[in-house]
């Protein structure tokens, strides 16, 4: 099996090695996407990418299918794919227990108001606050997929309210679920919380602007953690400084790395991390892509693999 690996803004030394070690009949190689020319670049049954150039696409022709090394396929799904080859992603791969962890941290931070103790306490001020009432901190998730899920269940078990929106109708434990178009207002006007865990596709760019942002329960505060260009920046600006919301902790941007000029910079009401909720575990991905490309060359259905991506769909 001839495996190519074309990863961008990735340290791709631990992936060869991690890879040849778990595929040792495997010719594993390193395909440089800063290349100059990809004409020498030899044929491989599998890519194994992240966010690679369209020339390392075009350079294949035997491809029988390109392993993603992150959960969004946002940036492969600009490309021209070869007709006919699958995509897969990461199927969590430790992800959601990272995200579970970052969206209750956010969430929690925010409803026991530990920024003000905490400035409280530099002041040397011994301050009692009156405390928001859990049953009125209602978080919404959109998007119920494999990250999804598990954040409304790990909030749920601080008894928050939770709701969940999808594309398609879910029963969830605990969640009060909506689906679809008809489902999106009730579930926005019922929110106080937002969390954004979409895919980024045509259908879900800027799906957080003016108008369903000021849907939210006064006081609403947003957290994003899929994609920057579900955000329209100006519009949640504009809604904090007006004070329908409260704020917001973001993960993600337009621009990566945000640049310091942008006005989220420095922001009081807004958090911000550096794409870091959820990172690719090296070690975990290897396992997962190495024991799909296995079970493919056993000759397993590519539908008995998880994380296989809908190409029409965009996800
Ligand atoms: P997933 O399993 O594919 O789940 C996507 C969910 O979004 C599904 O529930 C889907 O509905 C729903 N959805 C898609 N389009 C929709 C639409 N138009 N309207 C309503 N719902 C829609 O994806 P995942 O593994 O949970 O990952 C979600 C995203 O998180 C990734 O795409 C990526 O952008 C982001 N992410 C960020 C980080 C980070 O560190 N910040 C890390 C990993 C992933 P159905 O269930 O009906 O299909
Ligand atoms: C990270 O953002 C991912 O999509 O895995």
């Amino acid at each position: 099996m001839r495996i190519a690996v074309c990863c961008t803004n990735t340290k791709v030394e631990p992936w060869l090695e991690g890879l040849r070690a778990a595929l040792p009949g495997a010719v594993v190689s390193l395909v440089d996407p800063a290349s100059a020319g990809f004409d020498a670049v030899a044929e491989a049954d599998y890519a194994v990418v992240w966010s690679p150039p369209q020339a390392f696409i075009d350079s294949q022709h035997s491809l029988k299918a390109i392993f993603n090394i992150g959960a969004g396929v946002d940036a492969l799904m600009q490309l021209k794919l070869p007709k006919g080859v699958p995509v897969v992603r990461l199927d969590d791969a430790g992800m959601s227990v990272q995200m579970a962890e970052y969206v209750c941290h956010a969430v929690i931070r925010h409803f026991r108001e530990f920024d003000s103790h905490e400035s409280d306490a530099a002041e040397g001020r011994w301050t009692y606050r009156k405390s928001s009432r859990r049953a009125d901190f209602t978080v919404g998730v959109m998007g119920l997929g494999v990250l999804g899920r598990r954040v409304c269940q790990a909030l749920a078990q601080f008894d928050y309210p939770v709701l969940g929106w999808s594309r398609s109708p879910k029963v969830l434990d605990g969640v009060q679920c909506f689906s679809g178009s008809a489902g999106f207002q009730d579930f926005l006007s019922s929110t106080r919380v937002l969390v954004c865990l979409l895919p980024l596709t045509p259908e879900t760019e800027d799906i957080m602007c003016r108008d369903t942002l000021s849907q939210l329960q006064p006081g609403g505060y947003v957290i994003n953690v899929a994609r920057g260009r579900h955000l329209v920046d100006e519009d949640l600006l504009t809604l904090i400084d007006s004070g329908h919301l409260a704020g917001a902790t973001l993960d993600v941007f337009r621009t990566e790395p945000l640049p310091v000029t942008h006005p989220f910079c420095r922001h009081p009401k807004i958090t911000l991390t550096p794409h870091m909720s959820a990172r690719t575990l090296r070690d975990d991905s290897i396992a997962q892509i190495a024991g799909k490309l296995r079970a493919l060359e056993a000759g397993a259905a590519l539908s008995s693999l998880a994380g296989v991506v809908n190409l029409n769909q965009g996800y």
